[in-house]
Formats: C-alpha cells, structure tokens, sequence
C-alpha cells in the first residue's frame, strides 16, 4: 500500500510552489474574491481510512460537482425516465454552450452540462416536497453531517448575472422540455451550486459511487447499476471539453467546478477531492488536474 499521506503532503508542497496557479472564476462575481493560494486535498480508502493536507478542511463553492448529486437523487426518485429528456453522450463543447442544445431539439448532451442540469433540477423541483431543503439534506444524509449549507450570497450573486442559464433554461422551455416555471428551476438550480463542502466532506458524500451505491453508514443510495452509470457519465462528461484530457492524464471517473473543486474516485479503491480555485481556460481547476495525475502516476492507482 502506498504511503498515501506523505504522496498528500508531496502533492500539497508541490501545488503551493507551482508558479502559474490559474484564475479564479468571476463571472459568479461572489466567487472573485477567493485566495487562489487555498490548496486542499483529502483521500478517503473504501476501508474507511482518511488522508488529508493542506486546507482540505475548509470548504468552498462545490459549483457543478453538485450535478453528480443532483443526478443521483433524480435517479433515486425516476429511475430510468431521466433519459427520455437529457441524453448521455458527451458533447465537446463547455458547460454552458446553447448551440447544440437548440440543434438537438432542446434534448441536453448530458446531465453535467448546464442545460442537462437544469433539466435535472426540474425533475427534483417536480418530485420533491421542499426542493431546496430535501436537496441539502440528502446531501448532509449522504455525508452525515448536518453543518453542510447554502452559500446564500453566492446563489445570488449567481441569480443576477447568470444570463446564459437564464437563455437555457428558456431554450428548454420553448422545447417543453422543462415542466417548472423557469424562475423555479433557476432558482433550485443556483442554489445548488452554491453549496459549500470541503474536500473531506466531498470524499464522504461521493463515498456511495465508489462502493456500489452504498454510502457510508452502508444505506443502498442506489444500485450497483446506477451507481456505473454515473460514473461513467462523470467520465466521459465530467469536465466537458476537457473530459478526454482528464481521463487522458488521470484515467478516474470524475467532477469539476468552477469554485476550483474536483472529486475523483476509483470503484471500490478509495474518493479523492481537491480545491485550488485557480481554473484553466476551459474552467477546470488548474493545479486539481496536475495534482491528480501525478496521484495516480505516483500510485499507479486508476481505471486503466
Ligand atoms: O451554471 C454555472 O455556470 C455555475 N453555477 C456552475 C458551472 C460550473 O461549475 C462548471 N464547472 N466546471
């Protein structure tokens, strides 16, 4: 077994002397004045052990890696009928392109995208009672911990300027492929990005996709079929038009979002988060990526 937190503590020394860290997102102005120098990253083993460094501890802006989550609780609530509304193909183009989506007759490429992800949280804002509520709380279920929350400022921040998920969603609209009022949906929606985890919290909600869909306190979230399918969607759709360089340079199932985290796991192996708000210019994180392939590169622990 490797030496998992000195390769962490190696990884965090390395990530906090690169010279070029990226740039942190601002068109969700709220998320502008984040410190690019945070550096967090936290490994949770499928025997239950953890290894952290850095500010693994601290929590962040989970942006789209809420899709995943969104997607498994959709899944939870309608099975197999998400796919007659968002398909499963990735679509090479970054989260928030409108074009294909009008091509494709208001049918999202996939549930990661933007478009794909509102379709999602229309689903949940159908099916569940107190959406924004129910959400949270399937999270905190998920990672048994109750002090995960709404950054409130940021879901505004997000309301105000998000113009292109406004046009999406009423692109999808005119396809009637959104059964919620479109204020209802984007409201859900921002909400849900703007949930605050740290890199440790990530491990623990992410835990039931590495472990046949069975999460920590051994609850059956989803099936052992389910849980594949997500994550095979995070890997070929996870970082949009960067997915075949991540699977590329890091050959795991993972998620990317604009607040500079990722989660990555390897089926029945162990999760792995990491938080550098420093984004590349397709809008991942910069230092997330090059930390996570020299983890597996150093463990020789991936899918392939
Ligand atoms: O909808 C948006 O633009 C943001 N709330 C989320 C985008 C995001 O995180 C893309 N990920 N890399």
């Amino acid at each position: 077994m490797p030496d998992f937190q000195a390769i962490l503590e190696g990884l965090y020394r390395e990530a906090m002397n690169a010279s070029d860290k990226g740039t942190v997102a601002s068109y969700i102005p709220e998320l502008a004045y984040i410190d690019k120098n945070n550096f967090g990253i936290h490994l949770k083993t499928a025997d239950g052990k953890d290894y952290g460094a850095g500010d693994y501890k601290k929590v962040f802006s989970i942006q789209s890696i809420s899709k995943v989550l969104a997607l498994s609780k959709a899944m939870e609530l309608i099975g197999e009928n998400i796919w007659k509304r968002v398909d499963v193909e990735p679509s090479g183009h970054p989260f928030n392109q409108l074009a294909l989506l009008e091509i494709e007759n208001g049918i999202p490429r996939n549930p990661l995208i933007n478009s794909g992800a509102l379709v999602i949280a229309d689903i949940l804002v159908s099916n569940l009672q107190n959406p924004k509520e129910d959400f949270l709380n399937y999270i905190r279920d998920l990672s048994g911990d109750d002090t995960i929350n709404f950054n409130t400022d940021v879901a505004h921040s997000e309301k105000v300027t998000g113009f292109k998920n406004y046009a999406a969603a009423n692109l999808l609209k005119s396809f009637k492929n959104l059964n919620n009022p479109v204020d209802d949906v984007l409201d859900f929606y921002f909400h849900q990005c703007a949930i605050e985890m740290s890199c440790q919290q990530l491990t623990k909600a992410f835990f039931f996709l590495s472990n046949k869909g069975n999460c920590l306190s051994n609850k059956i979230r989803l099936t052992k079929t389910q849980a594949k399918r997500i994550n095979a969607m995070m890997l070929t759709c996870g970082f949009y038009d960067e997915a075949g360089e991540f699977a590329f340079e890091v050959g795991l199932p993972g998620k990317s979002g604009v607040g500079g985290g990722i989660v990555a796991l390897l089926p029945d192996n162990f999760v792995i988060a990491t938080w550098s708000p420093g984004l590349n210019i397709k809008g991942n994180s910069l230092l997330g990526m090059k930390t996570l392939e020299k983890f597996t590169t150093k463990t020789k622990l991936s899918i392939f």
